[in-house]
């Protein structure tokens, strides 16, 4: 399939993000109002429901990203009509539940977690083989934890050692409907054992211990799915997919990503004299648990204009620099801020007092190991830290006339995030901070130097 505009990206917006190595200079306060682009874990779901839809799915303010333009490349691969329209708008043409065909190639899914795992979960239920290949990041993130439930559906599975990629998966010939209960709490997990479950005949059912974002509900019953999701005791919940529906072509509006305004939000925090809105943000209350903790640290902030779109909560969110204050964040809202505790942690180093985050065992095994790389990182820029298998206190400078002396290089691992954080703490660090490698960011925020910069941050290329 040819894109009618095959410009407007992959292409990094800014040519910079493409140089190895880029560092971010102490700032002048931060102002304006952003809009950050389309949230990665919906625009991921929406090709995906797209392609095994029947009929015309229409997507604005996809995101342009390299892991979700790994997840169209993958569902062409595999027989759907993905047409860019530029301008975020995106069509898709699909083939129905249980229409994908066999793909000729390997699909590469580059740096992405949930491309490679809710693609697999699509696969289990299609007789056919695929190989899964992705970066040297990917393939050191663990996959046994959708093998064993996709086993389960009746996928068979040839992977490399410890259960990584490059592996091959050969879907169901008659996939099972399974009864799954979580051991970990992550909402890939639970969307690639229901995203098999769509050419099951019966009912999947996933049990989680404790909610993780609800993106693949909200999507299925947007696109005619029957998914009843029942409260149990403890906060778990019970979620019940019907299998085999009619699923048909829909209009999907994919708004800002929170974990993207993340960025911005934070950085006018502790930019003294700062004051920014970022817009049109998704405020899914199983995804805005750094809005929950920005606000318990004390931030000056504010929900505009909320409102519901799709099924969807959006807001803007006005944030005012200073107020931060040390806390303790507790576990249980971790799955909620799971991809922001990077920048969490910066702005922690920021506030006064100290700050313990609890419940971080998911961040090992994120793009990189983002306690040990955040916790190293922190360290060599000057900010105290201490470290355990899964908590980070933080010991902030506000408040004590202290500053932070960075003036490091840190490694960003492939990992966007860590790239994004460091060049965030540069804009108040002493010394500026250099980040190694800055092109990852371009997986999920393309363009987040020229928006930074329009709010009137300053990088240096190098
Ligand atoms: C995602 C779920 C989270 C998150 C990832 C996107 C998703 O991973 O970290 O960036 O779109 O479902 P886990 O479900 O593995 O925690």
């Amino acid at each position: 399939m040819v894109d009618d505009h095959p410009v407007t990206i992959p292409q990094p917006q800014d040519p910079r993000l493409a140089l190895p190595s880029l560092t971010s200079l102490p700032s002048s306060p931060l102002n304006g109002s952003v809009r950050v682009p389309g949230d990665k874990s919906i625009s991921h779901r929406a090709l995906m429901l797209g392609a095994v839809a029947l009929g015309r799915t229409r997507i604005t303010g996809l995101l342009e990203g390299e892991d979700v333009l790994c997840t169209a490349e993958a569902m062409r691969a595999m027989g759907a009509a993905i047409e860019n329209r530029g301008g975020g708008e995106w069509v898709v043409d699909g083939l129905g539940v249980g229409g994908l065909l066999a793909p000729e190639r390997p699909l590469d899914m580059g740096n992405s977690g949930t491309a490679a795992r809710l693609m697999m979960g699509l696969v289990a239920g299609h007789d056919f083989p695929a190989t899964f290949t992705g970066d040297a990041s990917l393939s050191s993130r663990p996959m046994n934890r959708v093998i064993v439930p996709l086993s389960q559906v009746g996928a068979v599975f040839e992977a490399s050692e410890g259960g990584r990629l490059p592996l091959t998966e050969t879907g169901a010939r008659d996939p099972m409907p399974i009864t799954y209960e979580l051991p970990v709490a992550s909402a890939q997990v639970k969307s690639a054992v229901m995203l098999a479950g769509l050419n099951a005949p019966g009912d999947t059912v996933v049990i989680e211990p404790k909610p993780t974002r609800d993106h693949t509900e909200k999507m299925l019953t947007h696109f005619g799915a029957e998914v009843r999701v029942d409260e149990l005791d403890g906060g778990a919940r019970r979620i019940t997919l019907k299998g085999r529906p009619e699923l048909k072509g829909r209009d999907v509006r994919v708004p800002a990503d929170i974990s993207s305004a993340a960025f911005p939000l934070v950085a006018a925090a502790i930019v003294a004299g700062s004051d920014v809105t970022v817009t049109d943000v998704g405020l899914n209350p199983l995804r805005a648990g750094v809005i929950e903790t920005l606000t318990d640290m004390g931030a000056r902030i504010e929900i505009l204009d909320r409102r519901v779109e799709a099924g969807e909560d959006i807001g803007d969110v006005r944030i005012r620099a200073g107020g931060l204050k040390g806390r303790t964040v507790p576990a249980s809202r971790a799955p909620a801020q799971i991809d922001e505790y990077p920048v969490l942690f910066v702005a922690a180093a920021c506030a006064e007092g100290d700050t313990r985050f609890e419940g971080l065992e998911e961040l090992r095994v994120k793009e990189s190991d983002r306690l040990a790389v955040m916790a190293g990182g922190l360290k060599a820029c000057g900010v105290e830290v201490e470290e355990g298998e899964d908590w980070l206190v933080v010991h902030g400078v506000g408040g004590t006339g202290k500053t932070i002396p960075g003036g490091a290089t840190v490694e960003s691992h492939l990992d966007h995030r860590i790239a994004m954080s460091f060049l965030v703490l540069g804009m108040v660090t002493e010394k500026p901070v250099t980040v190694d490698d800055a092109s990852p960011i371009a997986t999920s925020f393309p363009g987040f130097v020229p928006l930074m910069e329009s709010l009137g941050a300053k990088f240096q290329e190098n």
